[in-house]
């Protein structure tokens, strides 16, 4: 991942200071939910990036964004620029028309897998004639037995009704019609939730089977365990803001934002230590860092938090005072 001028070799969708806000309420009772803010994110041809974050802090919203299923209330800044290698043209998803983000996109270009796959589908009618309709609606070439392949699942679900699959075989049921157009990114939004842990290992190694044959991959989870496991790239979101990216090994090893530390801390192999207290609502944001109430190294941190961007790797944080930051990311304080 790099910072906003330039994209990382094999970026496949470029975002760019995403902001997403909601007004909600009336009157006296009116107020802003900031979502997402000043988003900069770099998905890969090749790659799994995995984006962790405490529930809330708008991971769902920002992939919502990419693919142009945020209700009309909902306010968005920024750019996403998707360039589909031997596709076609780049397409700029934040201002694409519904007709092509419906023509084109969805499920074409960018396959989604939702949160709560099961509830996708229709309940009267099985699986595989589902899987068909979407083959046939997308106009491509494979099979419902190719795509059961795919996500790893038996034959004989095609014959079941989305009632009779367990949690796991609904998630890949899931990413089974996410991949049927072949898209070359996909966005799995908590594929592995309510999940047991070999299920778990199960779906987000199938993931990463996919990122390596080519595709550009997003993980939306709160489990950081299954991210370290299997992530290539990693991006932390805090309170609407990815506060640190970069590659997976790098984060994870020595990470320079104390919520990422914090994260990693609450790991079992860490000793089960939570990061205390609890994310701010996104409608009554602070000013300047929003991690400061339970930031364990705070300091003089009044201000907004300077971001720092170095060897792929970028950190929101305050680097005069913060000991998390090394010296050589301290020393490139505002760099962009
Ligand atoms: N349609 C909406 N209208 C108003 N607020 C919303 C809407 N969708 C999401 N939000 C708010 O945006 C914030 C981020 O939500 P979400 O992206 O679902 O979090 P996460 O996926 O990280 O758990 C939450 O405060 C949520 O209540
Ligand atoms: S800016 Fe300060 S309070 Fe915020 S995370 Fe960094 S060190 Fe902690
Ligand atoms: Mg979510």
């Amino acid at each position: 991942m790099t910072g906003p001028g330039s994209a990382a070799p094999g970026t496949v969708l470029a975002v760019r200071g995403l902001d997403v806000a909601f007004r909600v309420g009336r009157g006296r009772r009116a107020r802003t939910v900031r979502a997402v803010t000043d988003a900069d994110l770099d998905l890969r041809a090749g790659r799994l990036t995995a984006l962790v974050g405490e529930s809330g802090c708008g991971k769902s919203v920002l992939t919502e964004a990419l693919t142009g299923l945020l209700p009309g209330t909902a306010s968005i800044r920024g750019s996403a620029l998707l360039t589909p290698p031997e596709r076609s043209d780049p397409v700029e998803l934040l201002t694409a028309p519904e007709s092509v983000l419906r023509d084109r996109v969805r499920g074409r270009l960018v396959g989604l897998v939702p949160q709560s796959a099961a509830t996708h589908f229709t309940p009267t009618r099985t699986v595989g004639a589902q899987l068909r309709e979407t083959l046939a609606r997308l106009g491509a070439t494979a099979t419902v037995a190719d795509l059961l392949d795919r996500a790893a699942l038996p034959r004989h679900v095609a014959a079941l009704h989305p009632h009779e699959l367990s949690g796991g075989q609904a998630q890949r049921a899931g990413l089974a019609a996410a991949l049927a157009g072949d898209p070359p990114v996909l966005l799995a939004d908590e594929p592995t939730a309510g999940l047991d842990r070999p299920l778990v290992d199960h779906v987000t190694t199938l993931l990463a089977g996919l990122a390596a044959e080519g595709r550009a991959v997003l993980l939306i989870t709160h489990d950081l365990r299954a991210a370290r496991a299997v992530a290539d790239d990693v991006a932390v979101m805090y309170a609407s803001r990815l506060v640190e990216t970069g590659p997976a090994d790098d984060v994870f090893a020595a990470p320079w934002h104390p919520y990422t530390a914090g994260l990693l801390g609450a790991l079992p192999d860490a000793g089960f230590t939570p990061v205390p207290g609890h994310p701010p609502e996104l409608s009554a944001l602070p000013d300047g860092c929003a991690f400061a109430p339970r930031c364990p190294v705070s300091g003089d941190c009044s201000g907004d938090p300077v971001p720092v961007r170095r060897g792929g790797r970028s950190v929101s944080c305050h680097p005069p005072t913060a000991p998390a930051l090394p010296a050589a990311a301290r020393s490139g304080a505002g760099s962009r």
